[in-house]
């Protein structure tokens, strides 16, 4: 069953167009990257799914309901959540009090905060701290958990490895394989191509303000010319 759909969206700031036709499809239980070198246009097109930048043209949907043109609480409300690069938690919050807060007008009916806890320790040992006071890693499974809370359907991540330490990426990377294991499905922005193709089933690559490549993570990691010429790596 397809979950989410785009259909040649079109979206820019101002007057600079960032994409000019992007489709792609997601099913449900699905772990899936979008892969695209810096500026490319990853994070705007989270944000236009999120409906946070209003699509100049084309279609979303989601679970087979139109979604382009809602607010983005509306976007929420109806299983969509997001965690921005900036991570999007209360910094003068403490971790329990982040968990507590109805993440993006859902309310409380996802995980337990028991389970939130056990899922994740380091959360339970630093329940106490605010927001501002943890590490990066630390503030990446506060956003994590506070979705998993307010029970989404999909979560877009937006490079939810960046700057963070390998053993860290690595358990970053546990969480998100347990996450897709519990039913969610993921949408994952990723510059860290290692760690995407240690993780997603499928890619799609987007270059130009579009999706011009899609393939299952064996085509990928087998094709170096897709590698080399549209991420550059
Ligand atoms: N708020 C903004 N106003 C104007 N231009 C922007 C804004 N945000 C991003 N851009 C431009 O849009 C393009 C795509 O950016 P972005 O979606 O952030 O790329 P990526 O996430 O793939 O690195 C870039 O050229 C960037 O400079
Ligand atoms: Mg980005």
């Amino acid at each position: 069953m397809t979950l989410l759909r785009l259909e040649e969206v079109h979206a820019a700031y101002d007057e600079s167009q960032v994409l000019t036709g992007v489709s792609l499809e997601i099913a449900k239980g699905e772990l899936v990257t979008l892969l695209g070198r810096n500026g490319a246009g990853k994070t705007t097109t989270l944000r236009t799914i999120m409906g946070l930048l209003p699509p100049l043209s084309g279609r979303i949907s989601f679970k087979g309901q139109q979604i382009s043109g809602l607010v983005p609480n509306r976007i929420a409300k109806l299983g969509v959540g997001y965690v921005p690069e900036e991570r999007g938690i209360f910094p003068s919050l403490t971790v329990s009090e982040n968990l507590m807060f109805p993440s993006w007008g859902r309310g409380e009916t996802g995980w337990s905060l028991e389970r939130i806890y056990h899922f994740f320790p380091r959360l339970h040992e630093r329940a106490a701290h605010k927001g501002s006071q943890l590490s990066g890693g630390e503030q990446q499974m506060l956003a994590i958990a506070r979705i998993l809370r307010a029970k989404m359907d999909l979560l877009l991540l937006d490079e939810p490895t960046e700057g963070l330490a390998p053993l860290l990426v690595e358990t970053i990377g546990t969480i998100l394989k347990e996450i897709k294991a519990s039913g969610l499905t993921v949408l994952l922005v990723e510059q860290n191509t290692r760690f995407a193709c240690q993780i997603a089933e499928r890619h799609h690559i987007l270059y130009g303000g579009r999706i011009v490549h899609t393939c299952s993570n064996d085509e990928f990691m087998r094709d170096m010319d897709i590698q080399h010429k549209y991420l550059g790596v």
